[in-house]
């Protein structure tokens, strides 16, 4: 059996099903680009039919990037039929079909009469949709994925006779998903083990695994599970997905790299590109990477105590079991400033991974210089957060023209902003509130006339020193719907006020898109 794994990103599918993650079209574009050169064998960019932001998504990225473009769709002729639309550009499309298959799921999501009376007769229609889903799919192309959701708790008997079933109708990669993370290793590694054993025709398809994180076995799982024969592992960049998250592909890969004496397995990743392929993902996603994190957490190659610090000093091998090198962290900080100049700016934000037209480049460049006029030292980090502002890309219904707070310890917080509101002009209006920020949210929901839901607030700092810039991430609720919103700037007030009219202009934006969604045959 070969011992390549192939490497199966969803971080732009899965990862961006993250609480609080939402990425537009240019984020994700650029994303799939640098996994391009972190050379993932494949791309799940999206799920086509839930959204026409998500089939624009796909398109695009089965139209720009040469990878294996992998759409995933229910099993249901509209899902599969809507997934090849948005990758039949690509040179290598798969569309990704899934059904449910463990009783927990059948009786949840068939329970209506019309799959059947008893779990018996609904198992059989699984087994029917998965069949015609599959042999559908291969109507449109060869390589077809078949997902059998929640196989970790799927007994095991059924699970091999679905997995039968799909190989059967056509499927090229067949996937076992652990949905729920509910398995311990040495079980998931049985799974494979016994499906390579029971399932007759095994040995037409790739064996995939996609683990989820939620009792923090999705790596030690996909280890398993390549040990005991599975050829495809889907991950994300750190570790992001529904819930606790998915499997993470830095930590998978390195385990595989580091640990070469155990196991012959190897991918074709370029990890010198991880650290910034996990920097973008977190600046564009604005979902933090926590300090300790495995080979991507700022501490991951820190060593504190003066017995580590000198041991290192002495052999880097006494506490070091891989390079910051090889994972790709830069030995030095560049720092750039007012002089660094456009090709000074332009060369950087290449070799962080960034694409841009020199139209863009533009926009880009005047927000650097208002930076460096309020920031001296401008470092990388300062940099992602930049191109994580989406009005250099998308078109603003809102614009804050000027905010002015007053506050201080003995007087009420009071500010006034004056908002640019695209067909209505200009509106400016006061408010008080609990705080600088409060007052700030205020006066916007006085000057728009909104009552919204802040649901989540947090402030960080992008960089240190006392001149660092702050980094607002929010996310209101409106109706059914929660939208996220960032900003940044020197001034956290500022930042926050950025923020909120950063979700307010995503969710102009839904309801746009839901005016034209009625329209769009999906
Ligand atoms: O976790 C899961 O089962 C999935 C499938 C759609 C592959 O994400
Ligand atoms: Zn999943």
């Amino acid at each position: 059996m070969e011992d390549k794994v192939i490497i199966f990103d969803t971080t732009l599918r899965d990862g961006e099903q993250s609480p609080g993650a939402s990425l537009n079209v240019f984020e994700k574009l650029e994303i799939a680009k640098q996994l391009e050169k972190l050379n993932v064998d494949v791309i799940e960019a999206g799920f086509p039919i839930s959204s026409p932001e998500q089939f624009e998504a796909v398109q695009r990225i089965a139209d720009e990037v040469n990878v294996t473009i992998a759409a995933l769709c229910r099993a249901k002729e509209k899902d599969i039929k809507v997934a090849f639309d948005a990758i039949r550009n690509s040179d290598k499309p798969r569309i990704h079909t899934f059904s449910s298959t463990s009783d927990f799921h059948i009786l949840g999501k068939f329970g209506d009469d019309r799959y059947g009376k008893t779990l018996e007769e609904k198992r059989k229609t699984v087994l029917k949709m998965s069949y015609d889903s599959v042999a559908y799919a291969k109507t449109f192309c060869n390589d077809v994925e078949f997902s059998a959701e929640d196989a970790g708790r799927t007994e095991l008997g059924y699970l091999a006779e679905i997995i039968e079933t799909a190989i059967n109708a056509g499927a090229t990669t067949v996937n076992i998903p652990d949905t729920t993370g509910y398995t311990f290793p040495h079980e998931y590694g049985m799974i494979i083990a016994e499906l390579r054993k029971r399932v007759s025709n095994i040995d037409k398809a790739i064996i995939s695994v996609h683990c989820h994180n939620d009792l923090g076995l999705a790596v030690a799982n996909s280890l398993v599970a390549v040990e005991n024969g599975a050829r495809q592992v889907e991950c994300t960049i750190n570790g992001i997905g529904e819930r606790a998250g998915n499997a993470s592909l830095e930590e998978f890969v390195m385990a595989l790299n580091t640990r070469k004496d155990i196991t012959k397995n190897y991918t074709n990743i370029n990890t010198r590109e991880i650290y910034n392929t996990s920097k973008m993902v977190s600046g564009f996603t604005g979902i933090i990477v926590q300090p300790n994190k495995a080979i991507v957490g700022e501490n991951a190659f820190a060593h504190e105590s003066g017995i580590h610090q000198d041991g290192m000093l002495k052999n880097r091998n006494t506490y070091e079991i891989m390079t910051p090198d090889s994972v790709g962290v830069p030995k030095t900080k560049i720092v750039l400033g007012r002089h660094s100049g456009r090709h000074g700016l332009k060369a950087r934000l290449e070799e962080l991974g960034y694409n841009f037209t020199e139209e863009d480049l533009t926009k880009i460049y005047s927000k650097f210089i208002d930076l460096s006029d309020k920031k001296k030292e401008v470092f990388d980090d300062d940099l992602r957060a930049l191109m994580g502002d989406e009005s250099l890309v998308l078109k603003e219904y809102y614009h804050l023209e000027y905010l002015h707070v007053h506050g201080g310890t003995d007087t009420i917080p009071t500010a006034t902003v004056k908002l640019h509101v695209n067909g209505s002009g200009e509106i400016a209006e006061s408010a008080t509130g609990d705080g600088p920020v409060d007052a700030v949210f205020n006066a916007i929901d006085r000057a728009l006339n909104l009552d919204t839901t802040i649901e989540s607030y947090h402030v960080r700092s992008v960089t240190s020193g006392r001149n660092a810039m702050g980094e607002a991430l929010l996310r209101i609720r409106s109706g059914q719907k929660s939208f996220s919103g960032r900003g940044i700037s020197t001034d956290v007030v500022e930042a926050s006020a950025k923020a909120y009219i950063n979700a307010l202009n995503q969710e102009y934006r839904s309801k746009l898109k839901k005016q034209s969604e009625e329209k769009i045959e999906v």
